[in-house]
């Protein structure tokens, strides 16, 4: 089963030299395809947990990995051994955004999430501190409820200007934004250059 990210499947045929696997395992890789049959490096792929779908595992892989490498450069440390930080998730129901929310939850973190109101009462489930609607006006100025300020921003959508970023920040807070647009760059780029604390 592939989402054009991961696949999940059975292992029909084992390649010469191949140790930790055998026919008939079900597993999960990290290679992009859509394809029935696939060939997979050993070193690609993990056996399934038994309570996880293939369905699920073939999604789950990029979208957290990535979220996981996220909160890493956001300085968030997992293993709540880091100070405690605010955190803000923009688009905290999508693919990244909800596993991002439940990552963050196992560092020393306040967590603000951004979603739609459809989707707050799931994003709530994923252990958020507080939850902002992004069509409210609170929402687009990323104002959080409690009125914190941010020490990191994980941003997965479009359609948020940086400069939105300014208001809401601590002086030395990072911004890791995954939906890169050629005006985020432009103001990265003078951020470095001026070597502006935001
Ligand atoms: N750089 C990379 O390696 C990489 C990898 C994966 C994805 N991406 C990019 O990251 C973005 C997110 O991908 P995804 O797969 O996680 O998303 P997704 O599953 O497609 O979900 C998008 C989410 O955006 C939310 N949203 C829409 N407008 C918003 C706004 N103004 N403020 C906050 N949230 C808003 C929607 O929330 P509601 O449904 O609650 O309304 C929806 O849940 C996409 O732009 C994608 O191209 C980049």
């Amino acid at each position: 089963m592939g989402t054009g990210s991961d696949i999940a499947g059975e292992i029909v045929e084992i390649g010469h030299g191949v140790a930790k696997f055998q026919k008939g395992d079900k597993i999960v890789a990290m290679l992009g395809g859509l394809a029935e049959y696939v060939v997979v490096r050993e070193d690609m792929m993990v056996i399934k947990p038994y309570e996880v779908s293939a369905i699920e595992y073939a999604g789950l892989g990029t979208s957290a990995l990535i979220a996981y490498q996220c909160l890493i450069t956001a300085g968030v440390k997992l293993d709540k051994t880091g100070p405690p930080m605010n955190v803000l998730i923009t688009a905290a129901s999508g693919g990244v955004g909800h596993y991002a929310v439940q990552l963050s939850k196992l560092g020393n973190t306040h967590v603000t999430p951004i979603c739609g109101a459809c989707n707050a009462a799931f994003v709530r489930s994923l252990w958020a501190d507080e939850i902002l609607d992004y069509k409210t006006p609170e929402g687009k100025a990323l104002i959080s409820p409690s009125w914190r300020k941010y020490d990191a921003v994980v941003h997965c959508t479009t359609g948020v200007n940086w400069s939105t970023f300014n208001n809401v920040l601590i002086s030395k807070e990072r911004v890791v934004d995954i939906t890169l647009s050629p005006s985020a760059l432009a103001t990265f780029t003078m951020k470095k250059l001026t070597c502006s604390k935001k």
